[in-house]
């Protein structure tokens, strides 16, 4: 849609979605792509970028660092690289709007650089956690200052960075990528030991860059003082944004819902072992095994789900994917029940109070607890949602429109141009009855 962007979803129950769609970029590679051209020798070509509100922050916060950024369409982007001593000073703070990935990466790249710098954000990323970060970096030497844990963070510049060895204490992608950043411009080789799998976009990308970065198990380490050679990046289609679809299609895609070219790297994609354990009908079909991000076709077709216990293992490999999860636990037959989540606490919002107030809404017996939810499937009624300004809250409760009996109004759905715009032509494309209103 062009023009005012929409505030609300009105979306009527339709009974099935069909069809063949590819999604945008993926967001976080689309980041990474952006951030690591920026500090590199010579030209790095993305084409499949993400042209969304948190890749475009990015994107406005490298050229305020002085990097050279040429759009030649809306998914290809030239990033000529400023070398890595080559970012220069920012005149003002650098506004990461919604981006919990572009704020925390930033501050891991900024760390170690001879200048100042002030990184702030929208009303939700004000509210979120960076000591996560800030803590780390301190160890290894930068001096960072955030208001009792949260944004504005202060940056000084100046410090000379060390290599650290440093076992997170939460499954966190952002804080593991931040300290490799920062471990670029640290004397010694750095190690970071996670305590479960996440995503690993960051490790694979430097690669690319020319940059050996070694994993020996949980353990990822890095050499301070290497450079980066600028190279294309192939962004493949988000897996997160795919999610909506191929839980749209385990609802109602009776004779079955293609998304193509779809980011397949197995620390994104939990969710299908998820839904594949709750019963749904979903087949990969290989494209490019071998490139640096590995993508597929993904063929979804309805089945009757059932109530799982869902592995504690798969959370970190499925965290972004729980809205939409949940929705898939409403339609299912009997209880699920997600535990070891507590991270959904300090997402875009709370996702675990959100949804359960949401599913609440449309007539779904929950019980929020600390970490996890219970989820009783059912009859799901249509209401009025409010997603809270979080764009994965507004999308899944789009979907949940496949198995309610009313129409689902959904509140505050702006955000949603942060990680996929396009989501209501999509959307339509495949059957969805999804009105906009200003
Ligand atoms: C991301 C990591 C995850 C994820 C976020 C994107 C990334 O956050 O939720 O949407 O690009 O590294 P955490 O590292 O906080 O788990």
């Amino acid at each position: 849609m062009s023009g005012a962007p929409a505030h609300r979803y009105v979306v009527r129950p339709v009974a099935s979605v069909q069809g063949q769609l590819r999604v945008p970029g993926d967001k976080s590679i689309s980041h990474r792509a952006l951030m690591l051209g920026g500090i590199a020798d010579g030209r790095t070509d993305i084409s499949g970028f993400l042209a969304s509100e948190d890749c475009l922050a990015t994107l406005a916060a490298l050229r305020a660092l002085g990097v050279r950024i040429e759009r030649t369409s809306e998914s290809a982007v030239q990033v000529y690289g400023a070398g890595r001593e080559g970012l220069c000073a920012p005149a003002a703070a650098l506004d990461m709007g919604n981006a919990g990935t572009a704020i925390r990466l930033f501050m891991g790249l900024l760390a170690g650089q001879p200048f100042d710098s002030t990184l702030i954000g929208d009303a939700s990323l004000m509210r979120r956690p960076m000591e996560r970060v800030a803590q780390p970096l301190r160890l290894m030497g930068a001096q960072l200052q955030t208001q009792q844990g949260r944004p504005p963070v202060q940056i000084r510049g100046g410090s000379h960075l060390h290599a650290i060895d440093y076992t997170m204490p939460v499954a966190s992608a952002q804080v593991k990528s931040a300290l490799l950043l920062a471990a670029l411009y640290a004397q010694g080789s750095s190690s970071v030991t996670e305590v479960a799998p996440t995503r690993d976009h960051t490790e694979r990308m430097l690669r690319g860059f020319g940059v050996e970065v070694l994993r020996e198990g949980m353990r990822v380490s890095l050499t301070g003082g290497a450079r980066l050679s600028g190279c294309p990046i192939d962004v493949p289609g988000d897996f997160s944004s795919a999610a909506f679809f191929i839980v749209a299609g385990c609802l109602g895609a009776a004779s079955g819902l293609t998304i193509r070219a779809v980011g397949v790297n197995p620390t994104r994609t939990g969710l299908l072992e998820l839904l594949r354990l709750m019963g749904a009908d979903i087949r990969i079909e290989p494209r490019s095994a071998h490139a640096a991000e590995p993508t597929a076709d993904i063929h979804v077709r309805a089945s009757a789900l059932r109530g799982i216990r869902v592995p504690e293992a798969l959370v970190p490999l499925s965290i972004d994917e729980f809205p939409v999860f949940f929705v898939a636990a409403a339609a299912a037959h009997g209880e699920t029940v997600v535990t070891g989540a507590e991270e959904l606490r300090v997402k875009e919002s709370d996702r675990l109070a959100v949804m359960a107030e949401g599913l609440k809404a449309i007539g779904i017996e929950c019980e929020l607890q600390p970490g996890g939810l219970r989820i009783q499937g059912g009859a799901v009624r249509g209401g009025r949602i409010d997603s809270h300004g979080d764009h994965r809250v507004a999308m899944a409760f789009a979907i949940a429109s496949l198995i309610a009996r009313g129409t689902i109004e959904i509140e505050d759905v702006a955000n949603v141009a942060t990680s996929f715009p396009g989501f209501p032509a999509l959307a339509r494309a495949a059957g969805l009855a999804l009105q906009e209103q200003a």
